[in-house]
């Protein structure tokens, strides 16, 4: 088998790899495999501007049996104090092009941590990553919503009022995500590789910059004027690009544990919903955490429908075997 370098060979061998790719969005209606395709070639051709991405194929006699590629991710790297990589693309056609990819990728890039993120059902990707040392941190699951008329009638609750976040409201958005975020547990909280003060402060920054511009919306839930709750969405161009349709994704929310279990998150949602809704968003994306029972219950309830998981995997340099 002989490992070729995509960078010095050009996206050719990209191109000859005729794998089937899987994509979390394949589920929704509209999808386009070759939008797919086009869009992760980009990305690859994006990722080599970077002098530290390696994207390289595996070619036997027959010809391109895998392909595997991974590039820093800046804002992780700097949040973490670490070369932060991800694996952007991986595929192969047997256990053993598997094994060589990885191999040669992880020996060619300097990384401190890489994360791979694979689809369950993908058990050859799953074995190699396995054999060269990552190790499971968390499972996400992927939901959709398809937008209706609707979505625009929300019942008034007494008391309360949900209503874009003002700039005063920073930190009391802050205060509500250490509080109910307290003990969550994720790849990024529960990795004991990564700086502790990073790792208990990644939902509440998180949480800062969507106030900061990140989110294209912040929504703040007042009872009698006190902050109690909020959520953040964004437009997904990623799945815009693939389903030739406007799609928005909920992202980050939090309900103070004093005000819990009343719904409040309900009526967020709804929120969100309807203005996804007037901004002609025809699907919601939403990404949980498998773990995250109380989510999962109130996606059910308002109608969201499962399109994909995906297992987060970390490699620290330090557990390599
Ligand atoms: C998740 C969260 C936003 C829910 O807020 P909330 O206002 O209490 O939510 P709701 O009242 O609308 O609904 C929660 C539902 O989950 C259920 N629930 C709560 N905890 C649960 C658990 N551990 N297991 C199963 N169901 C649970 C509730 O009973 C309720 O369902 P029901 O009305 O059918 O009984 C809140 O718990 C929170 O801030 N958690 C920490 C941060 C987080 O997980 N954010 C979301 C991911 S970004």
């Amino acid at each position: 088998m002989e490992i070729l370098d995509i960078r010095s060979r050009g996206l050719a061998s990209f191109d000859a790899c005729s794998g089937d790719w899987s994509s979390p969005f394949s589920g929704l209606p509209g999808f386009s495999a070759e939008a797919h395709r086009r869009r992760l070639r980009g990305l690859v051709s994006k990722a080599l501007e970077s002098a530290e991405s390696v994207a390289l194929a595996a070619q036997d006699g027959g010809g391109v049996i895998g392909f595997a590629a991974c590039e820093p991710n800046a804002w992780e790297s700097a949040f973490f104090g670490r070369r932060m990589f991800g694996l952007t693309a991986f595929r192969a056609g047997s256990p053993d092009a598997a094994r060589t990819l990885l191999r040669e990728l992880l020996s060619r890039a300097s990384w401190d941590t890489v994360t791979a993120k694979a689809d369950p059902l993908d058990l050859g990707a799953l074995h190699a990553l396995e054999q060269a040392g990552f190790r499971l941190m968390d499972t996400n699951l992927m939901c959709a919503f398809q937008t209706s008329p609707q979505c625009l009638e929300i019942q008034a609750k007494e008391g309360l009022d949900v209503s874009p976040a003002r700039t005063e409201d920073l930190e009391a958005v802050k205060a509500i995500t250490r509080n109910s975020f307290k003990g969550y547990r994720s790849r990024f909280t529960d990795d004991s590789r990564l700086p502790a003060a990073a790792r208990s402060s990644f939902y509440e920054v998180w949480a800062e910059n969507s106030m900061n511009g990140f989110a294209n919306l912040v929504l703040v839930a007042r009872f009698d004027g006190r902050p109690a709750g909020y959520i953040t969405a964004i437009r997904n161009a990623e799945a815009e690009s693939l389903v030739g349709c406007a799609v928005g994704q909920v992202g980050l929310a939090g309900v103070d544990p004093a005000f819990q279990g009343r719904g409040l998150y309900e009526t967020l949602q709804r929120h969100a919903l309807k203005w996804a809704c007037e901004q002609g968003m025809q699907f919601v994306l939403y990404v949980t955490h498998l773990g995250n029972r109380a989510v999962q219950r109130r996606l059910c309830t308002l109608g969201y429908f499962p399109l994909a998981s995906r297992h987060s995997l970390h490699l620290h340099r330090e557990n390599l075997p």
